[in-house]
């Protein structure tokens, strides 16, 4: 008997200290191969029960949030200790994960770690810009580098699921989500896309250090009717396989682990109810072999859309349509049992539910490693060089939009300006730079832009600060009401008319006595992003006024813009000298935002977006059609007969402190139309007195075809830093992926022999052109 016991306990006691004291810095990611990770998931499942297998597909939500679901009121640890659970979402404790994952783990009968789950969308602690101003870098490398150090510091504090990217295409800045995705381009927001799930989760989900990343919202919620969040989304499917879908399948191909269904109707078919979505295009055309999470609620919502008679129906629809995991609803957990008693869905159907989300646990090494070592919480979070990639990233996301006579960057030596006002309800703002979900998890402190010129100015300028008027939502934010952000977000009071204007009055007072004013713009972070959509894209608040009054002391005025999407600021764009788009800088915003005033960085960003003149242009990209009356036409005037229809500034627009010239474009066919290569090459030289980088990119247009093709598309760029009278020469190559679209005459991808036009250049209005022709 002894002889039999002893090695079973010493292999109790292995695995138990495996399990609680290998140190969590080897934790993560699983030695097994992939079929040794099917063999081990297959097993676990032959030996779960119904109870244990549905309760697989549930994501538990983490906080008390008021809903309407099905949700049992039980604590978290009863619920895990009867059956386990898939995931957890909303808790960024690391000692809480712990608590929890000790149940499931040791208290569970079958000892299946939780995984757990937050929105870590562009920083945990250390906060990066917000994900439509990475896209500005059009950098994927810095994208990638930055969402590497965020999947870091949430590893280390237990969280191994990022509810990010977001990969929607947003062609309406009324929605208010623009924020948080990569503009309105699908190659852009496809190497994006890339970039980020190459960040979070490393050469596979999730390598040690990183984190399961979760591609949303799919699909088709940026295409929201009007811009209003959470409206109907009518898409034809030309659309959706040319324009939205291109983003997700890039971060399929980057092999992103999870999915994340879309809360609006597709169609009239609800994403997380859409079949065609979830299964026909995900699983049997892209093959994607990891699992999908419905948004938050959204499997019981399916009846508040009118779509699910009851929630059994809705969670027949979301499960049949090949939803894997229910977010935070509970609807699964009380109706699967239910349906499969009823024979409404099958044991098969159930086991091929779970088994992706198994593997996934057992891909990330949750069996070996299920426990955070909270003691690499600290060391990890203050790790300085996290900080420096904040600020450089911050740099490398400012947009310049309009420098006029050079009067940036200012000259801290300059006989002229000796004392600068720093004047605007943002100027000071700390929560208000991170966005809405830097805000949400452990933000490290803020520099603000005031602080940020103060201490670049020193003691050689003047600063002074005037808040201005006070700004807000006119309707409340959900989100206000949910601890995590309520701690951090920052209220600006009301205020009554004869306050507004008192503020109004002193910051101009302020800005008359200094040589040089910098007005702080734009938008809380609660004005943006989530339930933040706008009929109107107006500096609000009284902000107008006070840039106006300003400006009209004929003084230089430098406008920076705090915000999440473009701004109407068509008056700022003829009358003030300067506007940079810091949009939300995330933690070293204020020193970022003061480099690139006082040029000891330069401005490298392009926009990711049209800017439009206002909110009466949108939906507004340049990849439309041409139609019959095409805007490249030389007696074009404009679609409004009140406006001009184009944009303010085009998509791609950015300015720097120095100037690039382009020329020698190169365009060499080679091969027919299957296997077509087409080699571009064009030399850009710094023409200007300083170094700078500049976005070299290509665009390309298919004159005739099956369908009409847009005027232009961006189809390959690269961003170079050249000293100054320094020249390259930048190569692109043109293959399939770049040749092809989606015909809806012929309902599948083709490459056409037809005659195409090259463009090659800093913006999407690039006039250096040439052509070439695909043959048969
Ligand atoms: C709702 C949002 O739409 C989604 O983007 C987010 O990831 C989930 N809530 C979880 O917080």
């Amino acid at each position: 008997m002894k002889i039999r016991i002893a090695p079973l306990t010493c292999i109790a006691f292995l695995i138990t200290w495996t399990i609680l004291f290998q140190p969590a810095h080897l934790a993560a990611q699983s030695s097994l191969n992939d079929s040794q990770i099917r063999d081990k998931a297959t097993s676990l499942l032959r030996q779960m029960t119904v109870e244990e297998k549905v309760a697989q597909l549930a994501q538990l939500p983490g906080m008390d949030i008021p809903d309407s679901s099905e949700n049992e009121k039980r604590p978290l640890q009863e619920i895990l200790k009867q059956n386990g659970a898939g995931s957890i979402l909303w808790i960024s404790d690391p000692k809480e994960i712990n608590r929890l994952q000790h149940v499931a783990v040791e208290q569970s009968r079958l000892h299946i770690p939780v995984l757990f789950g937050l929105d870590v969308i562009h920083g945990y602690h250390t906060i990066f810009p917000a994900p439509i101003a990475m896209a500005s870098s059009w950098d994927p490398k810095m994208v990638e580098e930055a969402q590497a150090v965020a999947a870091q510091e949430a590893r280390a504090a237990g969280i191994q699921w990022t509810f990010a990217p977001m990969v929607d295409i947003a062609r309406d800045a009324r929605w208010g989500r623009m924020v948080e995705g990569a503009g309105e381009d699908p190659y852009l927001g496809s190497a994006i896309a890339r970039a980020q799930v190459l960040g979070f989760q490393g050469k596979q989900p999730a390598a040690p250090d990183h984190v399961l990343a979760c591609a949303k919202h799919f699909a088709g919620y940026g295409a929201a009717d009007g811009g209003r969040d959470y409206d109907s989304s009518y898409i034809p499917e030309e659309q959706m396989w040319n324009t939205y879908l291109v983003p997700f399948k890039a971060a399929v191909d980057a092999g992103v682990g999870s999915l994340m269904s879309a809360y609006m109707d597709l169609n009239d078919v609800p994403a997380t109810g859409n079949r065609w979505l979830l299964h026909d295009v995900l699983r049997d055309t892209w093959h994607f072999q990891g699992f999908v999470v419905s948004d938050a609620f959204a499997v019981h919502s399916l009846m508040i859309h009118g779509y699910a008679r009851d929630p059994q129906d809705a969670a027949h629809k979301a499960f049949t349509a090949g939803l894997n995991m229910d977010m935070a609803s509970g609807t699964y957990l009380k109706y699967l049992p239910i349906e499969l008693q009823q024979k409404h869905i099958s044991m098969p159907q159930i086991d091929a539910a779970v088994l992706p989300i198994l593997e996934t646990k057992f891909r990330m090494g949750l069996f070996e490693h299920p426990y955070v070592d909270e003691s690499r919480l600290e060391p990890t979070l203050n790790d300085p060089a996290h900080q420096q990639l904040a600020r450089s990233a911050a740099q490398r996301s400012i947009v310049l939009l309009r420098n006029q006579g050079g009067l940036l960057p200012l000259d801290k030596n300059s006989q002229s300006i000796h004392s600068i006002a720093v004047i605007g309800p943002l100027a000071e703002a700390q929560a208000d730079l991170l966005s809405m979900w830097g805000a949400m998890t452990k933000p490290a402190p803020t520099v603000s832009i005031l602080q940020g010129i103060q201490a670049k100015a020193g003691s050689a300028m003047h600063v002074e600060f005037a808040h201005g008027p006070n700004i807000r939502r006119d309707n409340p934010s959900p989100f206000e009401d949910i601890a995590m952000i309520s701690a951090v977000v920052q209220e600006q009071p009301a205020q009554s008319q004869p306050q507004r204007q008192q503020s109004i009055d002193d910051a101009v007072a302020l800005a008359r006595r200094s040589d040089l004013s910098i007005l702080v713009l734009g938008e809380l972070d609660l004005m943006s992003g989530e339930y933040a959509s706008r009929s109107s894209l107006k500096l609000s608040g009284g902000q107008e006024e006070l840039l106006e009054a300003v400006s009209a002391l004929g003084k230089p005025v430098v406008l920076v813009l705090v915000n999440g999407r473009p701004l109407d600021i068509s008056w700022a764009s003829d009358h003030v000298p300067a506007i940079l788009e810091a949009w939300y800088p995330g933690s070293q915003g204020g020193n970022a935002v003061a480099d690139i005033l006082f040029g000891d960085a330069s401005p490298s960003a392009h926009l990711p977006v049209s800017w439009p003149r206002n909110s009466g242009q949108l939906p507004l990209y340049y990849n439309h059609n041409l139609t019959q009356n095409p805007e490249t036409e030389p007696d074009f005037h404009s679609r409004y007969q009140d406006l001009s229809s184009l944009p303010l500034y085009p998509f791609g627009y950015g300015l720097t402190y120095t100037t690039f010239a382009f020329d020698n474009l190169k365009v060499t066919p080679t091969g027919r139309v299957d296997g077509a290569k087409i080699e571009v090459s064009v030399d850009v030289t710094n023409t200007g007195a300083r170094p700078g980088d500049e976005v070299v990119q290509l665009y390309i247009h298919q004159r005739a075809g099956s369908a009409s093709r847009p005027i232009r598309q961006l189809k390959g760029f690269e961003k170079v830093t050249l000293a100054s009278g320094s020249k390259r020469t930048v190569h692109f190559t043109l293959g399939k992926d770049e040749l092809q679209f989606w015909s809806p005459t012929v309902k599948t991808w083709v490459v056409e022999p037809e005659q195409f036009d090259v463009w090659v250049g800093e913006d999407s209005k690039a006039p250096l052109h040439s052509e070439f022709q695909l043959t048969n």
